[in-house]
């Protein structure tokens, strides 16, 4: 073929693949069969490889993924991503309706009702048709770039249809995984033995943030576009623009009402409370939006929400079900937590078959028996909860149930500390499953972060070649070979991963090692003030509490740690392998006037540094620390969590935010 013809025809396919895309994951009209398509995609892909000069990021061959691993660059919203407001009855979208009216005297106002689709919200930017980025809402002022695995979900046009859009716009929206993809999807986790999906949320977030867009693109991700940003929308209207937006190819909710009255909004809540069990996906409510976008102009936003909007959360959906038995699990704490093997059973699109029990305080509560009928609902956890026992069907010879008395792994006896509430295997050096939660954790991403450690930990510890976390430090890769499944290649990242680990700050080290009571942000004030783990084991129960923060309860879990020999022990080996168990100076103590006065503010959390160690930085360096944001302040050092009326405060002021990385850059050399 002549390059021109090569050329049209790669655009003929193209454009006749972003239509049956849409004709089928948009509006679930296929008009070729499966085969019809993957042999005009076949075409496209073997065209495009033939012709790297042809090249375009929104090709629908673009969208089977990349086997690259892919870190997120953090990216701020162009508009902070705000939450809604949540209302739980009647009465409160009464008290909304009245705020509104009381904002908009005399005005008549339209309420559009939509679906609260249970996912992870999204923002796609489009600029000339084309999509261009896609954002998660990270902490509301900046997110994760995620445009490649996004580009896999088939609903998500890549193209626009039409012309009337703007030439920029954000839309944004809820990625969600289908009940009947979610069920597909842990049925085949469970086959190869791997941790199940909590829920259908938790499976959408946690594909999102696949590293390689080639495992997105086997998971049926889909998505729902509900809100647009932007100049020049065709309507003046959130409806309108809504209609425009399916015209361009956006799968918009399909369940949307106009209400003009309480009444009105009170059915649509009613209906779908009813009938949302038969959706095809989950959604956790329903949201009501003031349509006009002066009358939304008008009305505003809080620090963290509009005023012309809010949210009617649902009552958990509840089941009952049979109690087959209890098991104890053992974290790595020592803690033990009662879990309770139900008869599967369906809840809000899932089947459900163990739920928390929490600790004997709760089995008393409940007053369980054995082979009671139990009433399950989801939480904000991980797993469902027993709320109620349903004693109608109770039988009369049944006996309540009996916590254990001790460790089902090592049979060490339980403790009980006056006050708390769970009990405890005291064998922490000793127990099995505390060893190995302990290993896990040092690994994991917030401490170590040694990449591909998590899952092995297992098999390292049964094949008997770690015994605590500092033994993988002295791990060969004749050892880790020597496991079933080892290849050369795996065997030689881990080792990699191993040794970059060496250079985790000491405060991610210290909780790392996992004192009992100390997390991130305790680890970073302990970190500070001692400086060193040397320092942190002479203090005394007076100088620990005297630091601020730091109460009895974790001076104690600190103080018992280092009594612990076997502790001291594997605080040696790491110190021997080169972990960092001391603060390090950055860059030698030089003190190099780089900031020259500049004054700085600091707000959120950070990845690399503390915020004391970020504020000792500036000063070292010759900035000045400033107290709070004013026209003076040089810039911000903004890390994430911070809050949206900080930005928007330096958004009136025009003052320059930075990230942390940014900040270092600027006193490297
Ligand atoms: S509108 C400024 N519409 O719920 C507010 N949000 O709790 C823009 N959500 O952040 C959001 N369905 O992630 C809107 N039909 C819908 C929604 C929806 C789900 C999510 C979204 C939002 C959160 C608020």
């Amino acid at each position: 073929m002549e390059k021109e013809q090569i050329k049209q025809r790669i655009y003929e396919l193209r454009e006749q693949l972003d239509h049956h895309n849409y004709q089928y994951y948009v509006l679930a009209q296929p008009e070729i069969s499966d085969y019809e398509y993957d042999t005009l995609l076949k075409e496209l892909i073997d065209l495009e490889k033939g012709n790297p000069g042809f090249f375009d990021p929104n090709s629908p061959t673009q969208r089977v993924g990349s086997d690259i691993n892919k870190e997120f660059k953090q990216v701020v919203h162009k508009y902070p991503m705000l939450s809604l407001g949540n209302t739980y009855s009647i009465e409160e979208i009464i008290d909304f309706d009245n705020r509104v009216r009381k904002g908009l005297p005399g005005a008549i106002i339209e309420y559009v009702c939509e679906l609260k689709y249970d996912g992870v919200a999204i923002g796609l930017t489009y600029k000339n048709g084309k999509l261009l980025q896609a954002i998660t809402r990270g902490d509301g002022i900046r997110g994760d770039d995620v445009t490649n695995n996004v580009k896999t979900i088939k609903s998500i046009p890549l193209n626009l249809k039409g012309t009337n859009y703007p030439d920029e716009f954000e839309i944004r929206g809820e990625i969600f995984l289908p009940h009947s993809s979610f069920d597909k999807m842990n049925a085949e986790r469970e086959a190869a033995g791997e941790p199940l999906f909590a829920n259908p949320r938790n499976a959408a977030a946690g594909t999102l943030k696949q590293q390689k867009s080639s495992v997105v693109a086997k998971r049926p991700l889909d998505c729902y576009l509900y809100f647009i940003l932007g100049n020049n929308l065709p309507s003046s209207s959130h409806y309108e623009n809504l209609l425009a937006a399916k015209q361009w190819g956006f799968k918009i909710p399909e369940h949307i009402r106009i209400c003009s009255t309480i009444d009105e909004i009170s059915a649509f809540i009613n209906y779908w409370n009813k009938e949302r069990s038969k959706l095809p996906f989950d959604i956790d409510g329903i949201v009501i939006k003031v349509n006009s976008y002066q009358q939304q102009d008008e009305l505003g936003f809080t620090a963290k929400t509009p005023r012309w909007a809010i949210s009617y959360k649902f009552k958990a959906e509840q089941v009952a079900t049979k109690l087959l038995s209890i098991d104890y699990q053992v974290g790595r704490t020592g803690a033990i937590t009662p879990v309770a093997n139900l008869e599967p059973v369906l809840l809000a699109g899932t089947t459900v078959k163990r739920a928390s029990l929490h600790n004997s305080d709760q089995i008393k509560l409940l007053d369980i028996h054995e082979n009671d009928t139990v009433f399950v609902e989801k939480g904000g956890e991980i797993i469902p909860k027993i709320v109620g026992i349903d004693l109608k069907m109770r039988s009369f010879s049944s006996k309540p149930a009996e916590f254990i008395k001790q460790c089902p792994v090592c049979k060490a006896e339980l403790i009980r500390v006056e006050g708390e509430a769970k009990y405890y295997c005291p064998n922490e050096t000793g127990c099995p499953p505390q060893i190995k939660g302990r290993i896990e954790h040092f690994v994991s991403r917030k401490a170590m972060n040694i990449g591909g450690a998590e899952a092995t930990v297992e098999a390292l510890f049964e094949n008997g070649l770690i015994k605590d976390s500092a033994d993988l430090y002295y791990l060969t890769k004749e050892q880790i070979l020597s496991m079933d499944r080892f290849a050369e290649k795996s065997a030689v990242n881990l080792l990699k991963s191993i040794e970059e680990s060496k250079k985790t700050p000491f405060y991610r080290v210290l909780y790392a090692i996992g004192i009992r009571f100390v997390g991130e942000t305790t680890a970073k004030t302990l970190a500070t003030h001692f400086k060193s783990i040397d320092e942190l084991r002479e203090a005394s129960l007076e100088q620990l509490t005297s630091v601020n923060e730091i109460g009895e309860r974790i001076a104690s879990g600190i103080i018992d740690f280092f009594k612990n020999q076997k502790n001291i022990h594997v605080i040696e080996k790491l110190k021997n392998a080169g972990v960092q168990l001391q603060i390090n100076e950055p860059d030698n103590q030089i003190i190099v006037n780089k900031l020259n006065g500049k004054i700085i503010a600091i707000s959120g959390t950070f990845e690399k540094y503390s915020r004391e160690e970020l504020k000792n930085l500036i000063e070292k360096f010759g900035g000045k620390n400033a107290t709070s944001i004013s026209s003076n302040t040089s810039f911000l050092l903004a890390g994430s969590n911070m809050g949206p009326a900080k930005l928007e405060k330096v958004k009136e002021l025009n003052i320059p935010v930075i990230s942390e990385d940014d900040f270092l850059n600027m006193i490297k050399d």
